[in-house]
């Protein structure tokens, strides 16, 4: 960190560039909006997208749609309605929509027929449900993201996700930062990161660390993600190597350790901004540990797992909220960034994303 706090970017060209706060994350991509367990069969459930409701509804036949979550008529939320056959029903007077967006409700007036909702392009995936809320036209050329590790038995993944009070940016900025070890070290002890380098391009940043344990236990749940007990942290001293890749606009992070052919632990991240002016957002992780030597060993530790990730997260989300309240309070964003890779970061997520005129323009 010392050698990268030298390499201090140029503030001056930072100080005419958008306030990265203020960027709007681009919508032509698939974003996850629900876990499929949340929504049961024949089913409806509102979600957001940047200040739009959707109704995301499960007909009968199973395959998830997505409409304009207001209804035509007096704007009442849809995802309060209900799904009969293949429609969803209005709870207010009843209008009926198909997966079009079509008011199909028979026996009313030719006015209320000509009602349409916009529909989303939706898809279902390894128990995500994803919306493509852009340019409807790139729905089937831009790719759906995908995670093997899931469908791969030989990993145990945990889905999570909760709201966070905070721009996006600061999301990724957090995970790709591994020099903020201090703000765990009650959960895992002294950790001293080694910055071994970064790549770069149009659409992605990625950044890798190794770790020195200087201090403190290894806890449990580390045990448990590297399958060994490491009892003096200085023989395993700067062995794992962890990537962290913001691919724009999903962030991911795998932890290879010496000795194993294949990540003990896979991240796929993905954050939905929540409300118009996007200082809100959802998180949905996908966290794949590989299981151990010993069977069910892993399913066993599971629960402790779960609360481990549960602190960080509990952690990591004080930190960024903290961050956002303090834009708030000074009216902008007086980072003073000195650690290159954030910087690179930061310019991929202005670069991608959508300048805010632009995205009020689009939203008219
Ligand atoms: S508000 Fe939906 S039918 Fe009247
Ligand atoms: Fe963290």
């Amino acid at each position: 960190m010392e050698n990268e706090l030298h390499q201090i970017s140029d503030h001056s060209a930072c100080a005419v560039q958008i306030d990265l706060r203020r960027v709007r994350t681009n919508p032509d991509f698939w974003y996850p909006v629900a876990w499929s367990r949340e929504l049961g069969g024949e089913k409806a459930i509102d979600v957001r997208f940047a200040g739009q409701h959707i109704v995301i509804v499960r007909p009968k036949s199973g395959v998830p749609y997505a409409l304009d979550g207001l209804c035509a008529h007096r704007q009442v939320l849809l995802g309060k309605g209900k799904v009969c056959g293949d429609q969803i029903s209005c709870p207010a007077h009843g209008l009926r929509y198909n997966r079009d967006g079509q008011c199909v409700s028979p026996n009313v007036s030719a006015e209320a027929q000509c009602l349409r909702l916009k529909s989303w392009a939706c898809r279902e995936k390894d128990g995500l449900i994803f919306v493509f809320m852009g340019d409807q036209s790139l729905a089937e050329i831009v790719p759906l993201p995908d995670f093997p590790r899931v469908r791969d038995t030989r990993y145990r993944t945990r889905r999570f996700g909760q709201m966070v009070n905070c721009h996006y940016s600061f999301m990724h900025e957090n995970l790709m930062d591994m020099n903020h070890q201090v703000l765990h070290s009650r959960l895992v002890g002294k950790m001293k990161p080694r910055f071994l380098g970064m790549d770069h391009g149009d659409d992605f940043v990625e950044a890798r660390y190794t770790f020195a344990r200087t201090g403190g236990k290894q806890p449990l749940s580390e045990a448990l993600i590297y399958g060994q007990r490491r009892r003096d942290g200085r023989d395993f001293a700067y062995r794992d190597v962890m990537t962290i890749r913001t691919h724009y606009p999903y962030q991911s992070l795998r932890i290879e350790t010496q000795g194993i052919e294949e990540p003990v632990m896979e991240l796929w991240i993905s954050y939905v901004p929540q409300d118009r002016e996007q200082m809100t957002n959802r998180v949905f992780g996908l966290l794949s540990i590989k299981r151990l030597k010993v069977p069910f060993l892993l399913d066993l530790a599971w629960p402790i797992l779960v609360a481990f990730t549960e602190r960080v997260f509990f952690e990591d989300r004080e930190i960024v909220e903290l961050e956002q309240a303090a834009w708030k309070d000074l009216g902008g964003d007086h980072n003073r960034e000195v650690f290159p890779v954030i910087n690179q970061l930061r310019n991929l997520l202005r670069r991608c994303g959508q300048a805010p005129e632009s995205a009020e323009k689009a939203a008219l």
